[in-house]
């Protein structure tokens, strides 16, 4: 099957995972330990169902939504994935440019493997930046000097990320803890001619921060070992809120009282996420802390939330229960391995299309109609 091909997500993960090599599928594909939380998200929008409205004359429809203020096709953020440049060559800047294409915003991660100014230079639409608190503070205050420059429009701050979750898949493929690919996991690539031929005959950097780093740093070794500063807490954030004068995100955040203090330390809005299930294993899904974010916080910021949407009608389940948005993780990556470029938009037509008939099946002209009552539990 061509990406062309595909009808929904799950088809653009399959070819994924026929063109990638193991070590990169499962990284992209995995989560952490026993992948409770993983399949959780999946879980937690499978289990919700429409109440719909019927005979709501729903002959034009509005797909579009404000994201931070600003208009956007679609409630959808391409969100932060780091080593996209191992799935399709130059990966980050695909992304970027099919988002902008599509006219949602693509979120750039701290660990890309493209420059935050080439990103900037090739695709026209909005740009975020995912940041990683290191314990060298200095590199992540370097990154933010960047994307200032290179007029990103908001700062993620990702903050569930102390320490590394015990992502299994990777540990057996070798790529985790310390990057020694095993045997097997070499051998496997031998059997990957195109991905060898297009993406490792120019091996893939993080070249953002190894460009902070300077020569004679190994790169590889800092990003592993000082992915976030363990000790960075609520004081630092507020802080942090100094240094980036725009828009401000806190992503991690899986509870009422956490996002209260984010919104005291002055942030823009709140991205409920358990890190598409790669972090603390049976932590709950941003979904399932929706509701309670939405009591505390709702129309003060923003709340935005990720975590297992692969269908159009998952992103209409988010909005009627309070989300302004959702980010996509693993959506657009599967669409980047099967297809680059071309891929991507294909995902994002896909979820498009469906958010699209979700919209007219519930009763709904546009996101307005989204509220609550349109969402029950899974029952006989
Ligand atoms: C391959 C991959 C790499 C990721 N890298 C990052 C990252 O660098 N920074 C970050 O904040 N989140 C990262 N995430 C988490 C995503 O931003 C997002 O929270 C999650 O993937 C959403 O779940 P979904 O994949 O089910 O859509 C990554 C996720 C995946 C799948």
């Amino acid at each position: 099957m061509d990406y062309r091909d595909a009808i929904n997500i799950d088809d653009l993960r399959a070819i994924a995972r026929r063109r990638l090599p193991r070590f990169v599928f499962d990284y992209v594909d995995g989560g952490a330990e026993d992948e409770l939380t993983l399949a959780g998200n999946r879980d937690g929008f499978a289990r919700l169902r429409f109440r719909p409205r019927t005979l709501v004359d729903v002959s034009a429809r509005d797909l579009s939504a404000l994201l931070l203020g600003v208009r956007s096709a679609l409630p959808v953020v391409v969100g932060p994935t780091g080593l996209n440049g191992l799935s399709w060559r130059d990966g980050d800047m695909a992304l970027a440019r099919a988002a902008a294409d599509a006219g949602v915003p693509f979120a750039m991660s701290t660990v890309s493997m493209s420059l935050i100014e080439d990103v900037a230079r090739v695709a026209p639409g909005r740009h975020w930046l995912q940041a990683y608190v290191f314990s060298e503070r200095a590199i992540t205050e370097a990154l933010i000097h960047r994307a200032r420059d290179a007029d990103f429009e908001c700062v993620v701050l990702t903050s569930d990320f102390p320490v590394a979750g015990k992502r299994e898949r990777d540990w057996r493929t070798g790529l985790l803890p310390a990057q020694r690919l095993t045997l097997a996991t070499r051998l496997d690539m031998l059997l990957h001619p195109r991905w060898l031929a297009t993406v490792a005959t120019r091996r893939p950097r993080f070249v953002n921060v190894e460009r902070e780093l300077g020569p004679g740093r190994d790169v590889n070794a800092f990003v592993g070992h000082n992915m976030f500063d363990p000790a960075f807490r609520w004081d630092d954030l507020a802080r942090f809120r100094d240094l980036w004068p725009r828009k401000l995100l806190l992503k991690g955040v899986l509870r009422a009282d956490d996002a209260e203090r984010a919104v005291a330390a002055g942030v823009d809005g709140v991205v409920l996420s358990n890190h598409g299930g790669r972090q603390l294993d049976a932590a709950i899904s941003g979904l399932a802390a929706l509701p309670a974010v939405t009591r505390a916080v709702g129309g003060r910021v923003s709340v935005l939330v990720d975590g297992g949407v692969r269908r159009g009608g998952d992103i209409a389940k988010a909005l009627a229960l309070g989300a302004e948005g959702v980010l996509l993780g693993r959506a657009p990556v599967y669409g980047l391995a099967a297809g680059g470029q071309a891929g991507v938009a294909r995902a994002l037509a896909i979820l498009a299309d469906e958010f699209d008939r979700t919209l007219a099946l519930t009763g709904c002209r546009d996101v307005s109609g989204l509220t609550p009552d349109l969402i029950a539990s899974a029952g006989p």
